[in-house]
């Protein structure tokens, strides 16, 4: 089985809620069975620049600095990664993403002080087409998250440190933007085994490549 066209899939959700091993489990499924077609990438980064702004944003920011500096270098990352992905739907694949504008709006506007309006205007300037296809949001109790965080053998960086309070904070924003984006935003609950989340999250994106 090919697809004839490119489909833009995002993943999002707090941090710790599966997204990296669900869309690298997605990622494998579609290759095996779907398409070889797969361009498998992430928020922020994604190209060399993007990469260097990523390390900015995630090592070198930290909570006293400007909110308008992040997002600056959040779009700027964004603006050089989105032309990579445009020139992989033109070219039919099925680009998946970890993180992207949802990202934006429930980080920087909800649990930040950036207007809507501002993120929307420059969101267009990239991408004006301005949302993905499909999203895929991985919602799982901050509690639990959490805990899967400090388990992991990684150094953790400033967004793993956020309280489990903040956490919610950013997980009520998540189930905001799905409840305003109904058709685009499918919400999958990462309480279940892994391998189950896969499943449902397999089921979700063939319905959607199907249609
Ligand atoms: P990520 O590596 O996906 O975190 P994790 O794997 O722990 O879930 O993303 C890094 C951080 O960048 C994430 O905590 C949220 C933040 N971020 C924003 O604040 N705004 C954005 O627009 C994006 C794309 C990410």
């Amino acid at each position: 089985m090919g697809i004839d066209r490119g489909f833009f899939i995002t993943f999002e959700g707090i941090e710790g809620s599966g997204k990296s091993t669900q869309i690298a489990l997605l990622s494998s499924f579609l290759k095996k069975k779907i398409t070889k077609k797969v361009f498998l990438t992430r928020e922020p980064g994604g190209t060399k620049i993007s990469e260097k702004i990523r390390k900015l944003v995630i090592n070198d920011l930290d909570e006293k600095s400007n909110s308008l500096t992040e997002l600056l270098l959040l779009f700027a990352a964004r603006a050089e990664h989105y032309d990579l992905i445009r020139e992989k739907l033109n070219k039919n694949y099925i680009v998946l993403c970890d993180r992207y504008i949802d990202s934006t709006v429930a980080y920087q506007h909800y649990n930040g002080n950036i207007k809507l309006d501002v993120i929307n205007y420059m969101q267009k300037l990239i991408d004006p087409k301005n949302k993905p296809d499909l999203t895929i949001l991985l919602d799982i109790d901050p509690v639990v998250s959490k805990s899967r965080i400090l388990k992991r053998n990684k150094k953790l960086d400033r967004f793993d440190k956020e309280s489990v309070g903040k956490m919610n904070k950013i997980r009520k924003a998540f189930l905001k933007i799905a409840k305003l984006n109904k058709k685009r935003v499918i919400v999958i609950s990462n309480n279940l085994s892994k391998k189950d989340v896969q499943t449902n999250v397999q089921n979700q994106v063939l319905k959607f490549i199907n249609r």
